[in-house]
């Protein structure tokens, strides 16, 4: 069976995130596929402290990093699902600090000696997994692709983990109700993506 994992960076309860996921995992549970939904909200992920003491080791695999904490057990599903739903709300131009702390810790994917000027991906060389974006925002859609920084966020997490972008779903104009709802006509798009996930 197809392993999902999807790394939700909302903020909120049963926003417009929470409920474009859970409609994304409805669909893939139709298809046949296994899903399971980290929120970062709750999930114990400290800060990176920029040490790099994970970066000099060379390989393929992510290195452990010297922080003990949840970052651990979700290095262990990214490694075992097979493919992902990337999520994380617009704020301030960008995705939302939870879920750049969390971008962050992803440094053990890149071999990275002091001497070396950049990182090297451990996953560049690896067959690619399947990956879809998701983020919604006040600004039209269109707009909010093109000039907000998450998308090339949400593109560089797929990179690090060693992810293709199979479809994205960036649904703009979310932002003049306090609950905003699923609109129905999502949904024939969201079983379309979640159908080039699992094929
Ligand atoms: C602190 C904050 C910053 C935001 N910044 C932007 C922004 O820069 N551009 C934009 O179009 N929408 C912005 N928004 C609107 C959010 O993107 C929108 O409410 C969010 O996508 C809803 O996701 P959620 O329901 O999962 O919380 C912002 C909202 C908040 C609360």
């Amino acid at each position: 069976m197809i392993k999902v994992l999807a790394i939700n960076g909302s903020y909120r309860e049963d926003g417009f995130t929470d409920q474009t996921v859970e409609a994304l995992a409805q669909a893939l549970v139709v298809a046949g596929a296994e899903i399971d939904v980290i929120y970062l909200r709750t999930y114990p992920i400290e800060f990176c402290l920029n040490c790099r003491a994970c970066t000099q080791q060379p390989g393929a695999a992510p290195v452990e990093c010297i922080h003990h904490d949840g970052m651990r057990e979700l290095i262990n599903k990214i490694e075992q699902a097979d493919c992902y739903i990337l999520a994380a709300p617009t704020n301030m131009g960008s995705v939302t600090a939870i879920f750049k702390r969390f971008m962050e810790r992803l440094v053990v994917y890149a071999y990275w000696p002091w001497d070396m000027n950049g990182p090297q991906y451990r996953k560049a060389q690896a067959p690619k997994k399947k990956a879809i974006l998701v983020s919604s925002f006040a600004a039209p859609g269109i707009l909010g692709r093109w000039f907000f920084g998450t998308n090339k966020q949400l593109k560089m997490t797929a990179k690090v983990i060693g992810a293709e972008i199979v479809g994205t779903l960036f649904t703009g104009m979310i932002a003049k109700e306090r609950h905003p709802k699923l609109p129905e006509g999502m949904r024939s798009k969201i079983k379309a993506l979640a159908g080039k996930l699992v094929c």
